[in-house]
């Protein structure tokens, strides 16, 4: 197994430095070892050579079993053009347009609602990845004027809409699960949603023994944070996705907890944590390296090897249920630590 490494920028680095060493410990313990290859790209390799990836850069990604990124951004570079190219530019390039989320709360001390635990958070989220508004098509004319127009279009195609879609139901299908629930802004958004509206009736069809519904997705947002319990799985669009995978995070105790894949079925696929670079925490033993982990263990899953994802998310689960956390989840342990602690439970583990 060969994994391409971008730890990037902020508290990427912090916390991709014990992703890797829980998958050293991973190979260690099963004897099936990881090659990592260390690529430099972020915003010092930018602001050093001029160059945010190298020319032919998406093309050697494609080359590894899988792509790890700890996470992009950082306030020297405003116009966040590395960012783009490296993160957004890698999902288009490779055709990455499952944007794989799961909302699992592992103890239910992190719940940040009230009377709520473990059964109540146990979902995941399909958000598509390579449509949308990220798409960057637009413009804008008289742009600092007072008469500035600024148009930024969104794009939806039945090709895009009907992967993802289907995927959610795939994924359903595959795990056992019975409940699918679209969310779109088909009152308001009348051109774009009404595609939604269609090709997700068009699948559902293809589905009887799973209940698909649909809910508008600003009522989505209230029932996450009144009823989260409802939900199995959750298939909605580039914008939505990105925003209530953010409430999902602090559904699961925050977004250091969060953990995510950008995936082709099939093909290289990409997996971060859901949170950005946060340049305050940077470089101080801080950062809560749990979400990168558990990526690293959906990492795992998708490249077929399910047992030694399932021990890293035990693992993961042991360190919370043990207190042998960093301070945003109530513990007093540096991200090194943590990071060890886990790595030691999965060879001990195994
Ligand atoms: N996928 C990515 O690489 C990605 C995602 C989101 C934001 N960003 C970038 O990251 C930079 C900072 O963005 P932001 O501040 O909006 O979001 P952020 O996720 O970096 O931080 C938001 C909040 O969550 C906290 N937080 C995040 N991760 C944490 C962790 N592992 N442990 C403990 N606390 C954690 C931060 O301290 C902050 O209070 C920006 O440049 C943004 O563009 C990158």
């Amino acid at each position: 197994m060969r994994i391409a490494v971008i730890a990037g920028d902020g508290i990427g680095k912090d916390v991709t430095a014990e992703a890797v060493k829980v998958l050293d410990a991973v190979a260690e313990a099963s004897g099936r070892p990881i090659g990592f290859e260390h690529l430099p790209w972020g915003a010092d390799h930018y602001l050093k050579t001029g160059e945010t990836l190298p020319s032919g850069g998406y093309d050697r990604l494609r080359t590894f079993d899988a792509v790890f990124v700890g996470a992009l951004g950082d306030p020297r570079v405003p116009d966040n053009r590395h960012a783009r190219d490296i993160l957004l530019g890698t999902r288009f390039e490779l055709d990455l347009y499952v944007n794989y989320r799961p909302v699992r709360l592992l103890a239910d001390r992190l719940c940040p609602l009230k009377d709520r635990g473990r059964k109540d958070v146990n979902f995941t989220v399909f958000r598509e990845n390579t449509e949308g508004v990220y798409v960057g098509v637009g413009g804008r004319f008289k742009a600092g004027t007072p008469d500035e127009v600024a148009i930024q279009e969104e794009i939806n195609t039945y090709k895009g809409v009907y992967r993802i879609i289907r995927h959610a139901f795939e994924h359903a299908t595959a795990r056992g699960l019975t409940k699918v629930c679209m969310a779109d802004k088909s009152n308001a958004m009348q051109q774009g949603h009404a595609l939604w509206q269609r090709v997700f009736r068009e699948v559902a069809a293809e589905y009887p023994s799973i209940s698909a519904t649909h809910q508008y997705i600003d009522a989505l947002a209230m029932f996450l944070v009144r009823d989260p319990g409802q939900y199995e799985v959750i298939v909605t669009n580039n914008l939505f996705g990105d925003i209530i995978t953010d409430i999902g995070g602090a559904l699961q105790g925050g977004l250091g907890m969060a953990a995510s894949g950008n995936i082709h079925p099939g093909r290289t696929s990409l997996f971060e944590p859901v949170h950005g670079s946060a340049p305050p925490l940077a470089g101080k033993d801080v950062a809560n390296p749990m979400g990168a982990i558990l990526s690293a263990a959906l990492m795992l899953d998708t490249l077929g090897r399910r047992d030694d994802a399932a021990a890293v998310e035990a693992a993961v689960e042991a360190a919370i249920a043990a207190g042998q956390t960093t301070t945003d989840i109530g513990g007093a342990l540096g991200t090194r630590a943590v990071g060890d602690w886990i790595a030691e439970r999965v060879r001990h583990q195994s």
